[in-house]
């Protein structure tokens, strides 16, 4: 890609950017949100048009109108932000659009067994007639790279692949991925994790605001190198973990019950305190949050706030006790897409603007957030669909800061956020817990949970199977208690 402009009303998304790729190499793209990543990609897979600039794809220009021009010729991408179709089947959704048939007819069978061929190659357990919303979000995006990879490509775009995975599940697609590599495919790799960006890029190019900065083989790079190149300044503290005091217990959960995706947990949270989640995927951190915040049905014991129980069935019932949730898929239950940023900030919060809405009131407010956690956006107005996905982050952090609430939980607070925002947002927890909030931190990445909390609560399968004291905690003890069988689960609680 050579010298590529793409402009937005009002935004120049990339300046004269350019790329090049080598067959059968991992190449990493870098950059701070907002610094035309993605936007790159979709220009190559004809997603978007360029403003200006040549795509020289095996030797010939090429200008793909549409996505699928792009595949039939080779490159195949897996997206950001999951688009799969909820109320369809696995299959149906890996084979849309290419569907095999029999006469006129899909042939469903066919579609069931290639897919199962699919997913056995690498190892991935589920069921292709099972409907796309019954799976984890962890589970959507493998579907996604099956579904990228089973196209034979030239080249495979992975655009943050592994925000939603667990540990094991990284490690899966990292052999896919080593796979593709021998066959000589090449693969574009978008991510904001440093460590595994290391481990598996063979080239990296950095950008910032839209502009291409360098190209270098990872070799030559360090993290605190590339950090340099994406903000253009150093970043010393990551986790900038302030002390604060901590009071009186806020919030108590006993033997909280949801299925049997949450079994008897119990826990309590103080005043000032940040207290940690940590598991693998689908050891029901999320699906506790989600019944403690009303929005999944709560099965079995009890919540108290501030020593009164509390009956909450809904997420206004929890809005209302003052409590806020981050959640963790900002597709499925965050953004409002056509909705503009100022909307999508004070969304939990409309009912404090009177009636008739006082319309100044919101303006300033959200203002006032883009400002402090340092949203990159050409205006308030923008629809959120236009930023870029950490940004859109971003708004939804404000949404809940702006509710004010006594007891904010945030899950996966800070997927696909770069180093920067990340250390901004990790200050802005620390300041709240200060000011006397109480927080809940579910993360999958271990030296956030690490940097961040207080306490670390630890499940695993809808137990919880440790709690473990910021002095005495480690990654390794996490991971013990995360991976904990359940004959000995009993023993620790
Ligand atoms: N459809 C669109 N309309 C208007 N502006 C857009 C559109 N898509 C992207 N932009 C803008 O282009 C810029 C680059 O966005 P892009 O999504 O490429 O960033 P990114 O590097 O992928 O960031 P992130 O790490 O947050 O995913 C941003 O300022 C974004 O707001
Ligand atoms: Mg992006």
């Amino acid at each position: 890609m050579q010298d590529i402009v793409k402009e937005f009303p009002g935004v120049k998304a990339l300046n004269g950017v350019q790329l090049s790729v080598r067959p059968g190499t991992v190449h990493t793209l870098m950059g701070e949100n907002g610094a035309g990543k993605s936007t790159l990609v979709k220009c190559l897979i004809g997603m978007q048009p360029v403003t200006s600039g040549k795509i020289i794809y095996k030797g010939k220009e090429v200008a793909f109108k549409t996505t699928q021009e792009a595949l039939n010729a080779g490159i195949s991408m897996i997206h950001q932000e999951l688009s799969p179709v909820l109320e369809r089947s696995v299959s149906d959704n890996v084979f849309l659009g290419r569907e095999p048939k029999k006469g006129i007819f899909l042939d469903y069978k066919k579609m069931h067994g290639d897919c199962l061929e699919l997913f056995e190659k690498i190892g991935l357990k589920i069921d292709p007639s099972e409907k796309m919303k019954n799976l984890t979000v962890a589970k959507m995006q493998m579907v996604e790279i099956v579904k990228a990879i089973s196209y034979d490509a030239s080249i495979v775009i992975m655009d943050e692949p592994t925000s939603a995975l667990t540990e094991s599940e990284v490690e899966d697609l990292f052999k896919i991925i080593e796979e593709l590599k021998s066959k000589g495919v090449a693969i574009i790799y978008i991510s904001h994790k440093m460590e595994e960006i290391f481990r598996i890029s063979d080239d990296i190019s950095v950008f910032r605001d839209g502009e291409y900065v360098t190209t270098d083989r990872a070799e030559n790079l360090t993290q605190d190198k590339v950090i340099e190149f994406m903000v253009g300044r150093e970043i010393t503290d990551m986790f900038p973990k302030k002390h604060c005091e901590i009071g009186e217990e806020v919030l108590k959960v006993e033997n909280l019950c949801s299925g049997k995706a949450v079994q008897n947990v119990s826990f309590t949270l103080c005043k000032g305190e940040i207290l940690g989640f940590a598991g693998l995927v689908g050891a029901g951190r999320t699906e506790t949050m989600e019944t403690i915040f009303g929005m999944r049905k709560k099965t079995g014991g009890k919540i108290y706030k501030d020593g009164k129980e509390i009956h909450i069935k809904s997420p206004e019932d929890a809005i209302r006790n003052r409590i806020g949730m981050l959640t963790e898929d900002r597709r499925g239950n965050g953004i409002v897409g056509i909705l503009s940023i100022k909307m999508n900030t004070v969304l939990a919060h409309l009912k404090s603007y009177g009636f008739p809405i006082n319309s100044r009131k919101m303006a300033e407010d959200t203002q006032a957030y883009v400002e402090r956690l340092g949203t990159k956006t050409p205006s308030i107005e923008t629809p959120i669909g236009n930023l870029s996905g950490g940004n859109q982050q971003k708004v939804l952090l404000a949404r809940w800061l702006l509710t004010d609430p006594d007891i904010l939980i945030v899950d996966e607070p800070t997927r696909g956020i770069d180093v920067g925002a990340k250390a901004e947002i990790h200050t802005i927890l620390s300041e709240l817990a200060g000011m006397g909030k109480s927080i809940i931190v579910v993360s999958s990445e271990l030296p956030e949970v690490l940097g961040v909390a207080d306490r670390i609560v630890v499940m695993r399968e809808g137990v919880v199977t440790g709690c473990l004291g910021r002095e005495e905690v480690s990654q390794e003890l996490i991971m013990k208690y995360a991976t904990l069988d359940k004959s000995k689960q009993k023993a620790v609680q």
